[in-house]
């Protein structure tokens, strides 16, 4: 059996004034359609994994977005954390709660595809081809499989996989090593070599292979899970969840399992990734306008050009303006150049020390 776990509860801080703590990233639309970020990628996997086996993990704050978005995923499946861990407390949560309702329906063992929230995928057909071929490989011995994206630039928000180019076996390389978020002139040097993938965050394994490695690497999260999992289904289950998950190791999947796994295996994705990390990218996704600038809202522009501007009622008028960033929400004004739009989190830095 197919399920999937999709990690829902980043703030998405880099859209601010757009996305605030109470409303982030993955619960707003960036794309023309109006569907939102965490709509999007339920309704992408459907042709692989029926909705009651779609999990999504997020923050217990979530839970009523989560619901008013996604009607049919069963509430059941919204797993709410009280505060956040990271990525792998997060898996590991969603591997507990497929672990128990696979003991509940008398099955030996699933697989689970991982999935952020918040990326946009272009080719959705390719997109899919590759998480079947992705499954076929998971679901062979041990193995953790992972998605991973060409690069064409040397991003240092993004984590890198070296793979093995001369180790193909089907649709899939052998990983040498995982690298997370290396700096500037490492990742220029993972560009130039041409031995490197960006890790897009996406994972596949059976749920018992995860659990393994969690026992191997994350010892002491292991056990707060297995108490968690217990507690599943009983009149215990929220208290013991707020009594343990505070105490799991706030650390990445990435960090904490994958750079010390073995049997990890890699398939390039082609199928048009973004993983929407700043206004720059809205430029790059939205419809422009023919001058390059991508408008919503009540806007008039003179002599603007390659501008994000986003307002709501109230008009905004430009004139002159080169590769800004001008977004009005009800409470807040940004005004940024799109060069340094990626700064953002300093500004939230300063608000959080006046406040
Ligand atoms: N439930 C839950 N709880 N979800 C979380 C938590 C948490 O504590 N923290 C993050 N997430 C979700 C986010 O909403 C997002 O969908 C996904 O997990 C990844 O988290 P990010 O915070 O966006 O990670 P990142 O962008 O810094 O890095 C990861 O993704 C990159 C690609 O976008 C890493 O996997 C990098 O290696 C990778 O390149
Ligand atoms: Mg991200």
């Amino acid at each position: 059996k197919r399920t999937a776990l999709i990690m829902a509860g980043g703030k998405g801080e880099r859209f601010w004034p757009k996305s605030r703590v109470t409303l982030p990233k993955q619960f707003l639309s960036f794309t023309d359609d109006g569907r939102t970020m965490i709509q999007l990628t339920v309704e992408r996997i459907s042709p692989l994994v029926d909705i009651k086996d779609v999990y999504i993990a997020t923050n217990r704050n979530y839970k009523e977005l989560v619901m008013q978005q996604l009607p049919g995923i069963p509430e059941k499946n919204i797993l709410c954390e009280p505060v956040g861990r990271n990525t792998a407390p997060c898996i590991g949560l969603g591997a507990v709660h497929v672990m128990k309702q696979c003991e509940a329906d008398g099955e030996q063992d699933a697989l689970m595809i991982v999935l952020a929230s918040d990326h946009l995928i272009k080719h959705n057909d390719i997109f899919i081809d590759t998480l079947k071929a992705g499954c076929d490989v998971a679901a062979k011995q041990e193995n953790l499989v992972t998605i991973g994206i060409t690069p064409n630039y040397p991003e240092t928000g993004y984590g890198y996989i070296k793979y093995n180019r001369d180790a193909k076996n089907g649709e899939s390389y052998a990983v040498d090593a995982f690298v997370e978020k290396p700096d500037l002139d490492t990742a220029r040097k993972y560009l130039a070599s041409g031995d490197y993938l960006w890790n897009s965050g996406m994972f596949i394994w059976k749920v018992s292979t995860i659990l393994d490695n969690f026992k191997k690497f994350m010892p002491s999260t292991y056990d707060g899970l297995m108490k968690i999992k217990a507690s599943v289904g009983t009149a215990e289950e929220d208290k013991v969840l707020a009594d343990e998950f505070p105490n799991l190791e706030s650390q990445s999947v990435d960090y904490g399992i994958m750079e010390k796994a073995s049997d990890i295996y890699i398939l390039p994705g082609t199928f048009g990734w973004d993983d929407v990390g700043s206004w720059l990218a809205v430029g790059r996704i939205k419809k422009n306008d023919e001058n390059g600038n991508v408008v919503n809202g009540n806007v008039v522009t003179v002599n603007t050009q390659n501008c994000v501007l986003e307002g709501r009622d109230k008009l905004i008028a430009t004139v002159g303006l080169r590769d800004m960033v001008v977004v009005d929400t009800e409470d807040a004004i940004l005004i940024s150049t799109k060069e340094n739009a990626g700064e953002i989190k300093q500004v939230l830095a300063k608000l959080r020390e006046q406040n």
